[in-house]
This record gives structure tokens, sequence and C-alpha cells, in this order.
């Protein structure tokens, strides 16, 4: 809901109120937090007094800007000729009747939009700030216009900035690297500020685009929480400072490198879309706010809450070394297990037998498979699977035919040589011609074959970018061919991935409703990765395989059942050769699927609840609500057994208190109290990683 009196605004639900005024013409930040019920009486004089005190370095800004008083961290910074920094005017607002598209991902079906306009007369420049309130939270973004005969350049436009009064507060971010991604990391805000940002033209795997404030002590289920994300793929910040006051301020957006972005007359910059919530739940409570917004409004709803294909991938199974016969003998393997897709990773096209090559050769490898893919998905279909394929379409070769004839296509500073990261350069994806011929050869596969999933990857950060404009426009070639293969093949489901999980954020879930959580599938480090990925992203937007023992990256064994268990929290998937299993490992495959299929309704449309931490508690431990109550999907996991270990009992969360719940593997009933009070020993074996899924059921 959007209500403005006297120049107060104050967008509210049942979950949070977030409040704004104007005074002498700046926007003052009054309030964010729990929902109040007389916003009328949300701006009394006391509150005000409180944001709008000791002058403009103290006061609490709707936006921060540079040059005219306010020292900390800006939200917007520009320049054009005579003139530093800007002062921007309240002029007025509009409550759009729904949100308006605006040329990059974003939530769906956003309701009322309240755009409040600004302008600067010296700089000559207007600004727009939009604001959708969502049931779960609030989607903003900006735009500013240069209104004069000058290019203005904008160095900074921030998607969002929020004001934090007087506090103490902790902040949690994740941060990773290849193989670790998303680690959950937490501190105390103290005086000064940090940056969290990537400057490598992707999301990165070394920071995703997150924060949560936290009040501090917040616990897992209780506690304020106020938390961000921004829909956006590219170099972005996330940044906060705490002031002499103990105020904090967070500012969120594209991060706009060397030296800015320059308008000309009537040209205007607009910003990605930032989300925020709020909980006074904890971070379990951040969590499901931000699954369920992005369920219902983020996922393209042609796939939200369904399940997606069970896939059994090259990659691990057989790497670079396929021929037809080894593909063949891959497919008859799946036969009979429960799998629905054959997806043909790395080393298809080109004469790609190791990284080193061909990338950007969109054309089928004869020598590897001389009769085309035909064979592949005919063999496919005679075994019950559908078949997808693996392209890296930002990708090219040093050595390749495409690198030879357009050299320039990749991203070069003239006069300096490329940096080769995996062998390779990156495509100039801000260059349209460069984007339509990449459409153009997956077009060619995709029309000629039957295909029903790609998967794409990015495996290298951008270097030699010439300039600003690349960066931001290479990101936009990534959303125009995401476009456009959506359009041509609209039941292509697109699986993102970059490297695993360099590319984890909204903007690519706004296209790919999964994305390949890690390269790491060893399911001890996949406890922790999905732990934090969960942090902010529904688990059904992770995908998730049961890989072979000893794990190719860690060299650590875990029983099959554990891997599946794990595995089981996302999007299930298979990637190990099953032409070499043994008949009782098939038949814990196809048990494995059996109960994923049963329980993909509850895993994907459910509640989660983190009941342990496997960085800190010993053990993983997450349970599924299903949206309706009825159904709880239960997986325990033990890390390193101990000698004489305590028996630690369990507690559930979000059932209901007095009903009545069968956990079905034990034939025992229990109150919703029971479970969550008393809680439960998990009963899993005394083995390190030894494992247990339960399946509960209301029965009244
Ligand atoms: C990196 C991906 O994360 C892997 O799953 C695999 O597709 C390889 N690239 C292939 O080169």
């Amino acid at each position: 809901m959007i209500q403005v009196t006297d120049n107060i605004f104050h967008l509210s639900n049942n979950n949070y109120s977030y409040a704004f005024c104007v005074k002498e013409g700046k926007l003052i930040h009054t309030y964010y937090g729990k929902a109040l019920s007389i916003p009328e009486g949300l701006l009394q004089d006391s509150i005000l007094s409180d944001c709008a005190c000791g002058g403009r370095d103290w006061t609490q800004y709707e936006t921060g800007e540079r040059g005219r008083g306010d020292f900390r961290l800006p939200s917007a910074l520009m320049r054009r000729q005579g003139c530093v920094g800007t002062d921007f005017v309240y002029k007025g607002y509009e409550i759009l009747g729904k949100k308006e598209p605006f040329g990059m991902p974003a939530l769906r079906d956003g309701g009322q939009t309240l755009k409040i306009m600004l302008s600067d007369e010296v700089m000559k420049a207007a600004l727009y700030l939009y604001y959708t309130p969502y049931e779960e939270g609030i989607a903003r973004r900006a735009e500013v216009v240069n209104l004069g005969d000058f290019p203005l350049t904008v160095e900074k436009l921030a998607s969002a900035s929020v004001e934090f009064p007087q506090g103490n507060y902790e902040a949690v971010n994740l941060s990773g690297r290849w193989g670790a991604e998303c680690e959950v990391c937490r501190a105390d805000v103290v005086g000064g500020i940090r940056i969290l940002s990537s400057e490598r033209g992707v999301t990165s795997h070394q920071h995703n685009p997150f924060l949560a404030v936290l009040e501090k002590g917040v616990t897992e289920e209780y506690g304020n929480v106020y938390a961000f994300n921004l829909i956006y793929s590219g170099n972005f910040y996330i940044e906060y400072e705490s002031d002499e006051k103990s105020q904090l301020r967070v500012v969120a957006g594209e991060n706009i490198l060397h030296g800015g972005i320059v308008l000309e007359n009537g040209e205007k910059f607009v910003t990605p879309e930032a989300v925020t919530v709020f909980t006074d739940k904890g971070l379990g409570g951040m969590s499901r706010l931000f699954h369920r917004l992005y369920r219902r409004h983020l996922i393209n709803p042609k796939y939200a809450d369904k399940i997606r294909p069970i896939v059994i991938n090259s990659w691990e199974s057989v790497y670079f070394g396929f021929d037809e016969k080894k593909l063949f003998e891959l497919i008859d393997g799946a036969r009979g297990l429960g799998i629905d897709t054959l997806v043909l990773d790395d080393g298809w096209f080109g004469k790609r037998d190791d990284d080193a090559s061909s990338l950007g050769d969109w054309f089928i490898d004869r020598g590897k498979l001389p009769g085309g893919l035909g064979p592949v998905i005919e063999r496919c279909k005679e075994n019950g699977l559908k078949f997808g394929i693996w392209f890296e379409p930002e990708a090219v070769s040093p050595d390749s035919n495409l690198y030879r004839e357009h050299p320039d296509w990749a991203l070069h500073t003239p006069g300096r040589e490329g940096i080769q990261m995996r062998n390779q350069y990156t495509l100039d994806f801000s260059r349209e011609e460069v984007v339509d011929y990449i459409f153009g050869a997956m077009k060619a596969i995709l029309s000629e074959y039957d295909i029903s999933y790609v998967k794409w990857d990015m495996n290298r950060p951008l270097s030699d970018v010439p300039d600003n404009c690349v960066y931001d426009g290479y990101v936009k070639g990534v959303y125009r061919l995401y476009e456009m293969l959506d359009s041509a093949f609209p039941d292509v489901l697109i699986e993102g991935c970059s490297s695993g999980g360099g590319r984890f954020d909204a903007a690519i879930l706004y296209y790919s409703p999964m994305i390949w959580t890690s390269d790491d599938t060893d399911a001890c480090q996949r406890m922790r990765i999905q732990y934090g990925v969960s942090m902010c992203y529904p688990l059904q937007t992770m995908s998730n395989h049961v890989s072979v023992c000893p794990n190719h990256q860690t060299g650590r064994t875990l029983p099959f059942a554990t891997r599946g268990a794990v595995a089981s929290l996302g999007c299930l998937g298979y990637e190990l050769n099953v032409a070499e299993l043994s008949e009782e490992e098939r038949a814990i495959i196809k048990k494995q699927i059996d109960d994923y299929r049963d329980n993909a309704d509850v895993i994907l449309g459910g509640e989660l609840y983190r009941l342990l931490n496997p960085f800190t508690d010993g053990a993983f431990c997450e349970e599924v609500v299903a949206s309706d109550g009825n159904r709880v999907y239960f997986v325990y996991c033990r890390l390193l057994n101990r000698p004489n270990m305590p028996l630690a009992r369990v507690k559930l969360r979000g059932l209901e208190e007095n009903a009545v719940y069968k956990i079905e593997e034990r034939g025992k009933t229990l109150t919703g109290g029971e479970l969550m009070h008393a809680g439960i020993l998990p009963g899993a074996g005394c083995e390190d990683f030894s494992s247990v899924i339960l399946h509960l059921t209301k029965l009244n």
C-alpha cells in the first residue's frame, strides 16, 4: 500500500512500514521496520527531529549526495562542466497504477508504484526514484536524465539507499570463491565504511550482491533484519557506512567504473532494481521472505514451484572424453532410473578435447559425433530421455575459427594483448552484431534438433574492457540474448552457470529458473554452499547433482544416501557415469528419484527452516514445510563423528502447535508443540557423514 499525506510517503503492508517525507525540499528518511498500524503518527516531530538534526552531515536522507554538506556515502555522484556534485530538490510525485518495464530484469507483476521526481537546476538533471511495494518487500530503482546542453557524467546512481538510526548493528554477507560460494560472513558493524563489490564484470564467486543488516543479537529465528539484494549480473556495490553517531547508511547499485557514463541532452541512465525485505523473525524469516518473493514474482511463472527436469549431466561423468559410443552407454545406463534428461556438457563442438580451443565454434564435432546429435537424441528418446546441451555463449577461444575471423569481437584494448583465463577471451556482448551472431549459432543447433534444455555457462571474469559503457552494455547484451532465446524457444529451459555459482544472482534467475550452484559436488561442502545460497535464494533455484566418490574436487567419500539427501534440497540431478554403477547404487538412485518426485512440491514450493548451521553445529539440518502445512520434508546430515557424542535433539519449526504429525519412517505421532519444543533425535548413524530423511504428515 502507498499512502501520501502532507508530503509524507508511507509504503506498508502487514510485514513492514517504510516512510520518508519532504522537508525544505529534501527527502528525509524517517522509518523502516515493523509495520506501523497508525501511519498518521509516524512523523511526529520527535521522530522527524531525530532524522534531520545537526545539519546535512547527520541528516537521514533518502538519497545521499556529494558536495553539499553530506559527507557520507552518496547515492548520486555526477559532474558536468563547471559543476561537481548534486543538490536534488523535490518536485512532486506520481502514483503509477502498475510497475512499468524499464528494460532490465526485475520483479514481475508489480502493482502501484510510487514515482518521486526531483531536479537539480544547476546540474540540469532530473532524478526519478521508483518504489514498488510487494507483500514481502519493496523493489526500488532510480533514473537520471540530462536536461542540459552539456554532457552529464554519471559516476554513481544507487538503486537504493536506506538510513538506519543510531544503533548496534551486525552485517551478514555472502562471500566465497570457486568451489566454495556464498559462505556466510557475519560481523559487527563498526565505525567506518565497508564495500561489497564486484569489478569483474560479472556478479562473481567472491561477493554475492546481498547484504543483511541485523540488529545486534539476531538469531536464525528472532530479531530485526533488513536485507538487500540487487537484480543485476554485472559490476555492483553494496556498501555501508557507520558514522560518528553510529547511524548507518546502506547504498546499493551498479558499480560504474572508469570515470562514469556520459549522458548527452535528453539521455538517461537507468539503474538496475534493488529489493529490500524486513523481518522481525531473524535470518530464517528473512530467507523465507526472499524465497516467497522470488518464487512468486521473479522466477518465470512457467517454472515457478514446478519440478525441474531431473538430469544426468555428462561433465563429471565423462568430461571431454566422449564419443557416440560412450554417450550411448551413458544414455542406456540412465534407463529405468527415473532420470528425465541427458545434458551433454562441454566438448561437443569444434575440436574441443580439452579447454584449450573451439569456444565460439558452435558446430558439432563430427570426429566425436559422426552422425551429429541426431543419433544421440534418438537413443535418448528410445530410453525415455529428453536432450539438453551446453553452451558458453559469451566465450571465444583464441584457437577458434570465430576468433580467427573476428579477433576484434573479443574484448580488447587496442595496443594490448588480451588476458586469457582458462585459455579463453570474452566476446564483447555490448556489440549487437556479436550477440546476434551467437544467437544465430545457437538458434541453428536448437532449431535443427529436438532440444529441451540448455546449460548456459560462463567461465571467466571480464578483462580488457575498453570503457565503462562496455561493462554496462555487456550485461544488457547477456539479457538480450536471454530474451531472444526465450522468445524463439519458449519451451527450452535454460540452466544458469558460471564455473558453478559465479553468477548466482536474481537477474539470471529472472530468466533461468535454476543455476548450477557450485562446481564442488562434494556433499560435505555442498551443505555449506547450499546453506549460504539459501540465505537469499529459494531451494527451487539451486541445481544440485549427486556425483561419484571419491569426489573429484575434494577426494572425499560420502555415503550415496547422504549425497542424495543434500542434493534433494533443490533441483536434483546426477553427474556420474551411470554406466559404471553397481545394481545396488542403481537401486538407490531409483529410490532417491522416486522419493524426490513424491516430495518435490514440498521442497520446491514450501517454507525452508534451517535447523542447524553446518559451519558451527557439526551437522546440517533443514526442514521444508509444505505451503499448505500438511507435509514436512526433513533432512539431517552429520559432519564428522566424535566418540561418545551427546544425544543432540533437533527442534523443528513452522508447525502448528496443536496439530498431530506422523513421522512416517518411525510410525510415531507427535504434536507440533512436541516437535518444536521438545524436539527429536534425528536418528542418523554415528559414522562420519551419515544422514537421515524424514517425512512428516499432518493428521488433523
Ligand atoms: C564449468 C561448469 O561449472 C561445469 O559444470 C562444466 O560445465 C564446465 N564448466 C565445462 O567446461
